[in-house]
């Protein structure tokens, strides 16, 4: 890899991680970058570093632009530690530098490196560092998705550096939105967006419509977006700052996903009529079986479809460990604006589809009551309520749609 120039004398010196597959238990099937900026200014600033196996990635990438002894600033972001764990190597190339970092980040990096060597500067929003010809504004974005978590702006290139904001895990030979959309597609890159947004983003919605506002209520002209992973907006950042808006308020698509685990195929057999009722509605339906399927798959189809059945057995009077794991896990991420439901088979006393109930009301999403529940195995009958039941909760599915339309 080389420095990719993005705007005059502003640099991508970041890593390409093709292999990640698994981002601290996010799966991740097209691995992801690390990208961080260099700017050749009379000051020269490096915003952000990457993960520690690419430190010399990263290092490579500005010896080829600049002796890193004439780093002067090194701004850091964000200390998660994709981010931050190649400060210490790029500290020992110039142990001048002033780190410019939020108060919160500051504490953070305490607790992970030998700190007392350096210099730092405490960071706020409002601040603005002078480099030469290119003023850094510093935007404090707290829980965003840590609370230290600051973007930089550079005033004369309309550049913002949005830290994980608007990223996405793809590892790709494409810097650039345009780049990518003409070797794939803006349905891929749009997908990645909802993954990572979903997976990562989703407790924060009403921190990002705020920080928007904040950012458009401050005037800041922006031509170009340059996350810290994947592909650099630069043709339509308008268009992923509107994907943001759209799912913070609601956005999904007017579509039912089926997620469920089975242990003698009863369940499983349960969604094959539910799905012929859903589908009969006209809405959409996917099918995904959780021991087969990544978590993070999951909770992304969640995230687009309008609607969701889970599908449970009932094992020891509770719902079935893989799905009791992603209802956990689903209930962290706050989800919100979806219309919701459970099924699943039972031998004697049941409880699980109960129990998937309490966690949905737990979330504060819309139920469909009563769920679907048989016993043993799903009789003739039984495939006909399940049916009924498929498309009764399509045609709730489609009336809850038509608040966000
Ligand atoms: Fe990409 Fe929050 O780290």
């Amino acid at each position: 890899m080389k420095a990719v120039k993005i705007k005059p004398d502003i640099y991508w010196v970041g890593a390409i991680d093709w292999g990640v597959r698994d981002f601290h238990g996010y799966v991740t099937p097209n691995g992801t970058t690390y990208n961080n900026y260099l700017i050749l200014d009379e000051q020269v600033t490096l915003l952000d570093t990457v993960k520690h196996d690419f430190s010399e990635i990263t290092i490579d990438n500005i010896k080829s632009l600049i002796d890193p002894s004439k780093i002067v600033n090194v701004i850091i972001n964000h200390i998660e530690t994709d981010h931050v764990s190649s400060i210490d190597k790029i500290m020992e190339l110039t142990p001048d530098a002033t780190i410019y970092i939020t108060d919160r980040g500051k504490k953070g990096l305490d607790r992970n490196f030998d700190t007392s060597r350096w210099r730092f500067k405490i960071v706020k929003t409002g601040d603005v560092l002078n480099i030469g010809r290119y003023n850094l504004l510093f935007l404090e974005t707290p829980m965003l998705h840590w609370p230290d978590s600051m973007m930089t702006y550079i005033k004369e290139a309309k550049l913002l550096i949005s830290q994980d904001a608007f990223g996405q895990h793809l590892a790709t030979s494409a810097r650039f939105d345009d780049e990518f959309i003409e070797c794939a597609s803006h349905a891929e890159l749009e997908d990645s967006v909802i993954d990572y947004y979903a997976n990562i983003l989703m407790p924060f919605g009403q921190l990002i419509k705020s920080k928007i506002a904040e950012v458009q209520k401050l005037g800041l002209e922006i031509d170009m977006i340059a996350p810290d992973h994947g592909i650099i907006w630069r043709r339509e950042p308008e268009r992923v700052i509107q994907m943001y808006l759209d799912m913070v308020n609601g956005k999904a698509f007017l579509k039912v996903v089926m997620i469920y685990d089975t242990m003698w195929h009863s369940t499983e057999h349960m969604t094959l009529p539910i799905m012929q009722g859903i589908k009969d509605e006209g809405i959409d339906c996917k099918v995904i079986k959780l021991r087969a399927t990544p978590m993070s798959v999951a909770i992304k189809e969640f995230w687009k479809s309008r609607g969701c059945l889970i599908g449970t057995p009932t094992l020891n009077n509770t719902m079935f460990p893989s799905v009791a794991e992603f209802m956990t896990h689903l209930r962290g991420l706050r989800p919100k604006n979806r219309i919701v439901g459970a099924f699943g088979s039972y031998g004697w006393g049941g409880g699980a589809v109960k129990e998937a109930y309490e966690e949905f009301k737990r979330m504060g999403l819309e139920v469909v009551e009563p769920g679907m529940q048989v016993v043993y195995r799903p009789s003739t009958e039984d495939d006909k309520q399940c049916y009924a039941f498929g498309r009764e909760f399509a045609i709730k599915v489609k009336e809850y749609h038509k608040k966000f339309e």
